[in-house]
């Protein structure tokens, strides 16, 4: 991605997420882009329509901006940037597409789109993903954990969705890397519940 681009658009997001504690602060959206970057070279994806769609993936998320329709974030920043209506019509197709909520496990219909994907859910996982869990947990009020609970605490957002992520990788790099990160969250949970237990 062309560095004034870049520029411009660390300049936009630093301002829309201010000091975010949800998961959602601007650091998590640049792990994305340079995640989806590098998957990006490793697929042959276009970089150009990768970077944007990493760097405005969250602009325009639900959970801070409120549910209209569109993407009013992204739109205006493409447009003072000088995207072309028909690139940036792209770019929010993809930005569309990565939403686990909004989407469920259904796959991208580019690569590109594949590839931003894989970036956003590998930043749920491993020890940067335990760490969000908690943060956003903290920020809703919720339990870190209720051995009665199967759901509503942050511990069973492990079972109800982290965990899964590993096998819903679009790209072969994303996936080794998921791999390696599912071991790292598995052996934490181990720990977590051998604690818990009293067996440590
Ligand atoms: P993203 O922007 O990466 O798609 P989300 O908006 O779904 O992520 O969630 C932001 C972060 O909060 C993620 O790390 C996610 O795993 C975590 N999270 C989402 N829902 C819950 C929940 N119910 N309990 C704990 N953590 C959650
Ligand atoms: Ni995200």
């Amino acid at each position: 991605m062309n560095p004034a681009l870049y520029e411009a658009a660390l300049e936009r997001i630093s301002r829309l997420f201010g000091e975010d504690a949800t998961g959602h602060d601007v650091h998590h959206t640049l792990r994305v882009y340079r995640m989806a970057m590098r998957l990006a070279e490793a697929e042959g994806a276009d970089r150009e329509l990768v970077g944007l769609a990493a760097m405005l993936h969250d602009a325009d998320d639900p959970k801070l901006f409120g549910s209209g329709d569109g993407l009013p974030n992204a739109q205006a920043f493409m447009e003072e940037q000088g995207i072309s209506p028909a690139q940036a019509d792209v770019v929010c197709t993809m930005i569309g597409e990565v939403s686990f909520s909004k989407n469920g496990s259904k796959r991208p219909s580019t690569i590109e789109g594949m590839v931003v994907q894989d970036a956003d859910r590998l930043d749920a996982i491993g020890a940067i993903g335990i760490a969000r869990t908690f943060a956003f947990g903290g920020s809703r009020g919720q339990a870190i954990h209720d051995p009665d609970r199967t759901t509503g605490t942050s511990i069973a957002h492990f079972y109800e969705k982290l965990l899964k992520l590993k096998d819903l990788m679009n790209t072969e790099e994303a996936r080794r890397i998921a791999e390696e990160r599912h071991r790292y969250m598995e052996a934490f949970l181990s720990e977590f519940h051998d604690e818990w237990d009293g067996v440590r």
